[in-house]
């Protein structure tokens, strides 16, 4: 593990406070029931195409067509994370976040144009909580693992509540003590895991709040997203170049298509994106669909975040609403989250899918904190 060296973030130009941050490694053991699926890891761009559209085509589950049945996954795994907390100590409530596809922890703490799109920033230093932000298992600084049997959500959900546990619990190096609250905030398959863990007993008990930013239970948009990604080989991209074969990144084409809409972001942003871009896994776009295709028994607050433009979860109109309901995140609310307490759905307008990256961070920050702060789940 590397040694533990708590340093004040980078100055924040004229902010009355800084937050105080520790990159640390948890270790976890886990074990989960992973799909086995009978499919090659693609090596190059053309079988990774025509992965893509066997994913895709309709009439048929691929999934579910390839699968030979489930397989037992365990072991020992250490997890890459970013503890932060206010200036004046540790706050009483802690926000576990997850990144989606595409980036790794630094997605909510951006340190672009003087960390201005850092939600981090926003949730520590405006409101007082505590954050822990980890690398989802196989990128980052987390353990690497097999792109197809192994690195798939349940096994990423698992790791989530491994931690989640750890962190209630006080026994995390380099996070002082205990809080009174622990929530999750999610993004996009990040979003997808804290649905998942959330759901069922026991991880229903494990969070006393979640914020599924981009996020829907509209299924029908994931082939829009699929293929408008570009995906090819993540080592055909210099800096993923020691990712192996069933590894995946985007084109910067597919980049922009997939989490960006029209004039709501700044362009050196993209190309930042791009460059720093973190692969997918083969096994997450095999278990993505099915692992939030339950009816949560969560009892907790939980607000869905989503741009209006957003392509995976929305097909890029998330005002084309089903009758009576005001938008298809909202549609989602009734139907799978039927125990949540104030249930509620806001959409960002204008926004695409990556909201951390979007010149509508403001509001997206703020309508996440606010909703903890408003329903007893703020910093004492
Ligand atoms: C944590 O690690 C990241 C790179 O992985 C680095 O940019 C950042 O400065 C580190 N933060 C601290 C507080 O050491
Ligand atoms: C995890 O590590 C412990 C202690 O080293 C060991 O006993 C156990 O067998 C390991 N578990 C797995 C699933 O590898
Ligand atoms: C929408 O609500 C109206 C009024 O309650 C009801 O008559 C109608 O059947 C609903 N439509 C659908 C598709 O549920
Ligand atoms: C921070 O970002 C917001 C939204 O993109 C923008 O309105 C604001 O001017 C930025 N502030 C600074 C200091 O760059």
């Amino acid at each position: 593990m590397k040694s533990i060296a708590v340093a004040a973030v980078a100055a924040l130009a004229g902010a009355a406070s800084a937050r105080q941050c520790v990159n640390i490694s948890v270790p976890v053991t886990i074990t989960a029931q992973n799909g086995d699926f009978d499919v090659a890891a693609p090596t190059n761009d053309m079988e990774a195409t025509n992965f893509f559209l066997d994913l895709t085509m309709p009439g048929q589950v691929y999934a579910e067509k390839i699968q030979r049945g489930m397989k037992t996954v365990s072991g020992n795994y250490s997890l890459g994370a970013t503890y932060c907390e206010p200036d004046a100590g540790p706050s009483s409530v802690l926000q576990v976040l997850t990144h989606g596809v595409g980036a790794d922890r630094s997605y909510w703490d951006l340190s672009y144009n003087d960390y201005n799109y850092s939600y981090v920033a926003t949730a520590v230093d405006g409101y007082g909580f505590s954050t822990l932000a980890w690398d989802r298992l196989g990128l980052g600084a987390s353990s690497r693992g097999d792109p197809v049997g192994e690195i798939q959500a349940p096994l990423e959900a698992a790791a989530l509540g491994a931690l989640t546990e750890k962190l209630r619990a006080g026994a995390v190096t380099g996070v002082c003590g205990r809080f009174d609250r622990v929530v999750h905030v999610g993004h996009s398959f990040g979003s997808v895991l804290t649905y998942a863990l959330t759901a069922a007993a026991p991880g229903a008990g494990l969070s006393d709040g979640i914020a599924l930013t981009g996020f829907s239970q509209d299924g029908s948009f994931f082939e829009a997203f699929a293929l408008g990604a570009g995906f090819g080989p993540a080592r055909d991209l210099a800096h993923l170049a020691d990712y192996p074969a069933g590894w995946l990144a985007s084109d910067r084409r597919g980049l922009q298509t997939a989490f960006l809409s029209r004039g709501m972001f700044d362009p050196a942003l993209l190309a930042l994106a791009y460059a720093t871009q973190q692969p997918a896994a083969v096994g997450e776009m095999l278990t993505v669909s099915s692992a939030a295709a339950v009816v949560s028994r969560f009892a907790g607050p939980a607000l869905i975040v989503t741009g209006a433009r957003d392509i995976p979860f929305c097909g890029g109109n998330c005002l084309a609403a089903p009758a009576n309901f005001s938008s298809i995140p909202q549609a989602a609310l009734p139907p799978f989250l039927p125990h949540a307490k104030n249930p509620r759905a806001v959409i960002v307008p204008g926004a695409g899918h990556g909201l951390n990256l979007e010149y509508s961070h403001p509001f997206t920050y703020a309508t996440i904190n606010d909703y903890f702060v408003s329903n007893g789940l703020g910093p004492k």
